[in-house]
């Protein structure tokens, strides 16, 4: 990468030539469309049906409606600037069963945002999985089947031949530690299980997962840049009670290692390696350490970890310390842990990384000028870039930035309660209003694809 420049509007400026700027979002929480053109149904659809689990009952039946409005969304991306835009594909849309007969207007779909995106000058990044775990397949085990990691291939394999000509950039999977701790032991995720076996199962079927799609993209896409979505968080003490700390440096292992420390050093990290012997077969760790090109990081927050009887994992997220800055969903307001988060990634997998989450909720709403002032998320965003361009001046090789998230979107279990978009929706009419964070990052990005090189 070219030598650092300075990037007016973010603080402490620094953006090499090349840097990628970029927008985020994924298929459950824009697309809607939920039962239309031949898609099947997901975990998460099955999952907000169940009385209890999503704040106001919401569900993802309709979202952003984006299905529909990817045109205007488009023109929103356009606006903005960004030269680069991360979806996610929505495998029952294209599979409905998981496996087996093809929707094809499902890719039909797909076929028309990616050239819409190119149209555009925009590069598309897909994601194959972000959570929407075809339910047929669930009805099988889903992530706790071994033959879920072989399903996924096969998916990832149709992906490559019908998109492989124009999608250069493709991630396996997002925050694979998320959706299978939360969905499969501590709660609060789809498909919903609270047992400990289970989720070691998930974990490891999963790690497999990823191995033989890199391995397909890798022989099916030409010229692929491939990469994997990890969030990565310190995970820190409660207190200072030695039951808290324990509980902090075991959910560091299933937090940040569970994934990356097999995927890319070619084991567990050693609090996990003896659980997950019962799940693997000869030759496991070899299928799931393939080679990729870049690390996908999501990080919003340091999290604070207590020792807890109330899940299978017996960990629980506890109280922060005093006097530090929540944002709307409770999140601590914390950049010098993204710094540290990005040197420490950058340090222990020496892969090129690109930030393709951070960005914080708000309590947004429109203003009697019928505008979105969100100066919370700007400082929020002018504080966390910044403290990337620190860790870049300190060695840590990030080469972009995705804002999460382009709109407001179904946020899991908090459905729209939770704003984490740039761009404001109504979901009563679907219009869209750009926030003033929105036109911020903007500038931001104009400024750095302007600025003089620095000497
Ligand atoms: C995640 C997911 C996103 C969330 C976002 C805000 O990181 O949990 O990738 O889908 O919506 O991070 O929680």
């Amino acid at each position: 990468m070219d030598a650092a420049r300075p990037v007016a509007g973010s603080g402490q400026a620094s953006a090499p030539h090349g840097f990628v700027w970029g927008a985020s979002t994924s298929s459950y929480q824009i697309e809607g469309a939920a039962r239309e053109d031949g898609r099947g149904a997901s975990i998460w659809d099955t999952y907000c049906g169940q009385t209890g689990r999503i704040t106001n009952g919401d569900t993802g039946d309709v979202a952003c409606d984006h299905y529909h409005r990817y045109p205007e969304d488009i023109g929103l991306m356009r606006d903005l600037g960004i030269k680069a835009y991360r979806f996610s594909v929505a495998w029952p849309r294209v599979l409905p069963k998981g496996r087996g007969a093809v929707n094809e207007a499902g890719f039909a779909f797909y076929d028309r945002l990616i050239d819409a995106l190119l149209g555009a000058g925009i590069e598309p990044w897909l994601c194959l999985y972000h959570w929407d775990l075809p339910q047929a397949l669930d009805d099988l085990g889903g992530w706790t089947n071994r033959d879920c990691a072989w399903w996924f291939a096969d998916y990832a394999a149709l992906i490559a031949r019908r998109f492989g000509d124009r999608v250069k950039r493709l991630a396996t999977f997002n925050e694979s530690s998320v959706f299978t701790l939360f969905g499969y032991c501590m709660g609060g995720q789809a498909p919903g299980i609270a047992d400990h076996a289970m989720l070691l199962r998930a974990i490891h079927h999963v790690n497999l997962a990823h191995g033989a799609a890199i391995d397909v993209l890798r022989s099916d896409v030409a010229r692929a840049s491939l990469g994997i979505i990890h969030n990565y968080q310190p995970c820190l003490p409660a207190s200072e009670a030695p039951q808290d700390v324990a509980a902090a440096r075991k959910f560091a292992a299933y937090w940040n290692g569970a994934f990356p420390d097999p995927q890319l050093l070619a084991h567990y990290p050693a609090l996990l390696a003896e659980a997950m012997v019962p799940c693997q077969q000869p030759g496991d760790l070899a299928r799931i350490c393939r080679p990729i090109d870049w690390f996908g990081l999501n990080h919003y927050s340091p999290l604070y970890m207590k020792a807890y009887d109330g899940n299978p994992l017996g960990v629980g997220f506890g109280d922060m310390p005093p006097g530090i800055r929540r944002t709307a969903i409770g999140w601590p307001v914390q950049p010098d842990a993204f710094r540290e988060t990005l040197l420490e990634v950058h340090k222990r997998y020496r892969l090129p990384i690109y930030v393709l989450e951070n960005g914080t909720s708000n309590n947004d709403s429109i203003d009697q000028n019928g505008e979105v002032v969100d100066e919370s998320r700007i400082d929020f965003l002018r504080s966390y870039t910044s403290a990337m361009f620190e860790a870049m001046k300190a060695g840590a090789d990030v080469r972009g930035y995705f804002v999460w998230s382009l709109l407001d979107n179904f946020e899991w279990g908090s459905g729209y309660s939770q704003r984490f978009g740039i761009t404001y929706v109504d979901y009563a009419t679907q219009r869209r209003i750009p926030k003033a964070s929105f036109h911020w990052y903007a500038k931001l990005i104009k400024a750095s694809q302007s600025a003089p090189a620095q000497v």
